[in-house]
């Protein structure tokens, strides 16, 4: 599946990324030839339901994926140098430093017993020329910047001493104080209570403007993206069934899986009643993934052509939904 909005000069560029799962019940192709691009400064939300791939592609990105998954095949570039093809050793180097991550639960990153400065300050200080008291202040800073009150006192205390959405605001100061010029944030606000979900996304956007770097942001929340995202990659069974700018998704949604993804925000396609629109049947398994378009056995719009290999073209013109 090719995508057009690849752009000349991506700053990350993924070309038919496939990831599987080897389980003893056969192979899950979690990630079925997913390909686009993100422009430097770029912020892309990937949204899609439960099971659609998005974690899986995310994790594929820096090879963090864990056993038993596996990328199977396909580029991932960045600035032009195959992620994919690089050694752990050369991975590491990627990590933190030029691609920041923020995931779901940041206690799988942070260590609850070892001070916050101590996890803060030697990733910083992994930038030539700077002393561990320069290095403590730039943390003391991003502290500042995430909203962690009292940042100077702070910083001393350990993780287990904070609540989650705390953590949470530790993790993308950690993310972001080593300058990355993209952040991968996956379900940062998952585990988070609504009106804190809210202030996460903010920050994310707020401080990713302010430094220029790119956010990959995977959530299965439609609903968050509207503000914050320039373009909108919509999965589904492993693929990109849509992508394209925010505003020409939530206007006017091609595919009818985004369609009845939009359908399920409160407010957006609201139906009126005050239990939220499901969308009927399930997706299909992906131990033998389907052939056409993956949706079509649940999507009332169905016809003949829905059986052919679908092709992302701009915004998915052989989707004929007008
Ligand atoms: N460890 C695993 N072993 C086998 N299959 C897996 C494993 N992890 C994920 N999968 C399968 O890979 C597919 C994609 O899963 P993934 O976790 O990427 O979905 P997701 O879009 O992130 O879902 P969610 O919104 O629930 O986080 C699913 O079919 C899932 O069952
Ligand atoms: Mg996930």
């Amino acid at each position: 599946m090719t995508c057009q909005s690849a752009v000349e000069a991506a700053l990350l560029e993924v070309r038919g990324l496939r990831t599987e799962f080897r389980t003893d019940s056969g192979t899950v192709t979690a990630v079925d030839g997913v390909s686009f691009a993100v422009a430097a400064g770029e912020r892309i939300a990937v949204v899609g339901e439960s099971g659609s791939g998005k974690s899986a592609m995310a994790m594929s990105l820096l090879r963090l994926l864990a056993y038993p998954g596996r990328v199977a095949g396909g580029e991932v570039l960045l600035n032009g140098r195959d992620l994919c093809a690089m050694t752990e050793r050369q991975l590491t180097a990627i990590r933190g430093r030029e691609v920041g991550t923020v995931f779901q639960d940041p206690m799988s990153s942070l260590d609850p017993v070892m001070r916050v400065s101590k996890q803060m300050v030697a990733p910083i200080m992994r930038s030539p020329g700077l002393s561990r008291a320069e290095a403590r202040a730039e943390a003391v800073k991003w502290l500042d910047k995430v909203g962690i009150p009292d940042a100077e006192r702070r910083i001393e205390a350990y993780p287990f001493e904070m609540s989650g959405g705390m953590h949470q605001r530790v993790m993308i100061a950690m993310a972001l104080s080593c300058r990355p010029r993209l952040v991968i944030a996956v379900e940062p606000t998952t585990a988070l209570d609504v009106t804190i979900q809210a202030q996460i996304v903010e920050l994310l956007k707020d401080l990713t403007s302010e430094s220029g770097a790119a956010m990959l942001f995977i959530t299965h929340n439609l609903g968050l993206v509207a503000r914050f995202a320039h373009k909108v990659a919509v999965m589904y069974a492993g693929r990109i069934v849509e992508f394209g700018p925010v505003g020409d998704i939530f206007r006017a949604a091609r595919h009818p899986y985004t369609q009845s993804l939009l359908a399920t925000i409160p407010g957006v396609g609201a139906t009126g009643t005050d239990r939220l629109p499901q969308i009927p049947g399930t997706p299909p398994d992906m131990r033998t993934p389907p052939t056409g378009c993956a949706f079509r056995e649940r999507c009332l719009e169905a016809h003949a052509r829905c059986s052919e290999a679908p092709t992302l073209h701009g915004r998915n013109r052989n989707c004929r939904v007008s």
